[in-house]
């Protein structure tokens, strides 16, 4: 499945505006599968391990504070090329920056609460879904 699934999460502000049908709208409609999903509040504790990459960077202890500061959405998504086309579909990082159309133009607040996490390669795609989903919740496109 390598190159054909990444992992997404809606954060909290956008969880808390009630967004998150929305924003899997706009994921479904891209032609994403939907493998994997539930809502969940990340301990500090997991979300340092799940962001541990980003551990030396100035933001990172206020990235696992915001992340872990209420409800989320997370999901696994399937389609050809899916990190590069998911990324395409959010936008770029920093809601201000990104196009219009995009998710996190659409959905985001600021750098930090930027409506949606996505993967940035297919091996971190692989280690993200490993985090969050067994093998037993993955439901993969028919056919
Ligand atoms: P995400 O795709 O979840 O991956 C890491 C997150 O760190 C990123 O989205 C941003 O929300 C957050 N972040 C906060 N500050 C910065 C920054 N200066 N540069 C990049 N990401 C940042």
């Amino acid at each position: 499945m390598a190159g054909n699934i990444t992992l997404t999460m809606v954060k909290p502000v956008a969880y808390s505006k009630n967004t998150s049908g929305k924003i899997l709208a706009r994921i479904t409609e891209a032609g994403f599968w939907l493998v994997a999903a539930r809502t969940m509040q990340l301990s500090l504790v997991q979300a340092k391990k799940f962001y541990a990459v980003h551990k030396d960077r100035p933001f990172f202890n206020d990235l696992v504070e915001f992340m872990s500061s209420g409800p989320i959405l997370v999901a696994m998504l399937e389609k050809e090329n899916a990190v590069e086309d998911y990324r395409l579909l959010i936008g770029k990082t920093n809601p201000a920056e990104a196009a219009d159309g995009t998710i996190r133009h659409d959905f985001g607040t600021n750098l930090q609460a930027n409506a949606v996490h996505g993967s940035d390669s297919d091996e971190n795609a692989i280690i993200e879904c490993d985090f969050f989903f067994s093998k037993s919740e993955r439901f993969y496109r028919p056919g």
